[in-house]
């Protein structure tokens, strides 16, 4: 049965809108660190490995769940599965999207205000003098800046509500239409910064460290953090691929999208190590000096990379910023657009009240997370202030439960026939490769998630 609801218009759309969401700070900012703390072109490696042995098949397990549901992600299991306990695996992604989203803003604050600060930073600027003259400079402002009780608040609402006037557009209006034009920008944008960063001091030291494998580096630990790193990236493990994958129309060829997806997701990252680690190289920073890079290293880098240049120094600068608002801004409309969609269809709520009702509590619940590393430092559970709490579990918890439960399902437990009619489109596609992704999801997926579940918990 399938209900009146709004889809992607355009196979563009589409593409962008689902690529968009894997695109975010996870490519741009944790991706780069990862890399670093892992040594380098040997991490890449692994990750790109672990995309297409494990990323790709999972986002075809939620692709097939979501469009043969054709609800969202609570429904979809309940659609699908019949039984009570995997109705509550659909609710467990969406609570999932709550929790990412509450910490995930924070950060897309900092993107928001740093883009400013940036842009207000020009080469004759007295501030920016200052700044190339101090070392600890950013550090102190990073410091000062997250401590302030309304600032980081400040941004990070205005950024919950540019997503906001996206998702209560709907689905072709709101996400669609603004994918059209946000991705393509980044695209853009990216491959300026890609080219200017050749230009640099460091170019040749940095791009040796991307992309000259040492495998005496790898260890069972960074395969786990490359394949936690997957699953991060490319949005698996809660409701957001399978409430997309709801609004493809019944011609979209799931594998081969996935394999798109996949595609542009592990680009970007790259493409965004070529920018990073050339102005790294250049100044001297050591490439692992970890997930402070963006906010504290980084302002610098920049500027002083391109120190003949300073105009230049100043717009790759600028541009940087721009490029993650917008990479975070694509990935936080998918996470409101999971409980959106949820409270429209469970709740019966309107589009406009479901939209405020998740805009109102992400921004109570990201108000917490960013006081609990401001103001309120006490504010801590299990030992852990709560932004750090949701992160770690969401990403070691959450997101690999998530993905286990999807896989055991579009496995083991969908319907047979279901499965072949997504992957061939109702036998209009032939089942050849199809079969591969199948079995990397029967035998591959559940044991090395099961691996990345227990070493997420320090039991490995
Ligand atoms: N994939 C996003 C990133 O790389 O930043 C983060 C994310 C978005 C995770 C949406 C999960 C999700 F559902």
């Amino acid at each position: 049965m399938r209900n009146e609801r709004s889809d992607f218009a355009s196979k563009l759309g589409m593409v962008l809108a689902t690529a968009g969401s894997a695109v975010g700070l996870g490519n741009i900012w944790r991706f780069p660190v990862e890399a670093g703390n892992n040594g380098g072109a040997a991490f890449i490696i692994i990750y790109i490995l672990c995309v297409l042995a494990l990323g790709i098949p999972l986002t075809v397990a939620e692709f097939v769940v979501g469009r043969a549901a054709h609800t969202n992600t609570a429904q979809a299991y309940k659609r699908l599965g019949g039984n009570r306990f995997w109705r509550q695996t659909g609710k467990l992604g969406v609570m999932t999207g709550w929790f990412i989203m509450s910490y995930y803003i924070v950060v897309a604050g900092w993107t928001l205000a740093y883009f400013f600060k940036a842009a207000s930073m020009t080469p004759s600027s007295a501030e920016q003098a200052a700044a190339l003259a101090d070392n600890g400079y950013w550090e102190r402002y990073f410091g000062a800046f997250i401590a302030h009780p309304l600032l980081p608040i400040a941004c990070m609402a205005v950024f919950v509500l540019m997503s906001h006037f996206v998702i209560v557009r709907g689905v072709e209006k709101g996400i669609e239409r603004f994918s059209k034009v946000l991705m393509p920008l980044l695209f853009i944008i990216l491959i300026a910064l890609v080219a200017c960063s050749f230009f640099t001091e460091g170019a040749a030291a940095g791009l040796a460290f991307l992309f000259k494998p040492d495998f005496s580096k790898v260890t069972l630990r960074m395969v786990l953090a490359a394949m936690g790193q997957a699953f991060f990236s490319m949005s698996i493990g809660m409701g957001c691929l399978c409430t997309y994958a709801s609004y493809f129309g019944r011609e979209t060829n799931l594998l081969r999208t996935a394999l798109h997806v996949g595609m542009i997701d592990t680009l970007v990252a790259i493409m965004s190590g070529i920018v990073i680690f050339p102005a790294v190289f250049s100044t001297g920073i050591r490439p692992d000096a970890g997930a402070s890079l963006v906010f504290i290293a980084l302002p610098n880098v920049f500027q002083e990379a391109f120190s003949a240049l300073p105009w230049l120094g100043y717009a790759v600068s600028v541009l940087f910023y721009a490029l993650l608002v917008l990479a975070t801004l694509t990935s936080v409309i998918s996470l409101h657009e999971v409980p959106t969609a949820y409270l429209t269809e469970d709740f019966h709520l309107s589009r406009r009240a479901a939209t405020t009702v998740v805009t109102i509590v992400v921004i109570t619940l990201g108000t917490l997370c960013s006081l609990s590393i401001g103001p309120l430092k006490g504010l801590a559970l299990f030992g852990r202030n709560l932004f750090d709490l949701f992160d770690w579990t969401s990403s070691q918890i959450l997101l690999p439960l998530g993905g286990a439960l999807i896989t055991f399902f579009a496995a083991w437990i969908l319907d047979r026939s279901i499965l072949r009619r997504e992957l061939t489109n109702d036998g209009t596609l032939p089942y050849g490769h199809a079969r591969l992704i199948v079995a990397l999801l029967r035998y591959f997926a559940p044991f090395v998630i099961f691996l990345i579940l227990i070493s997420g918990l320090g039991l490995l």
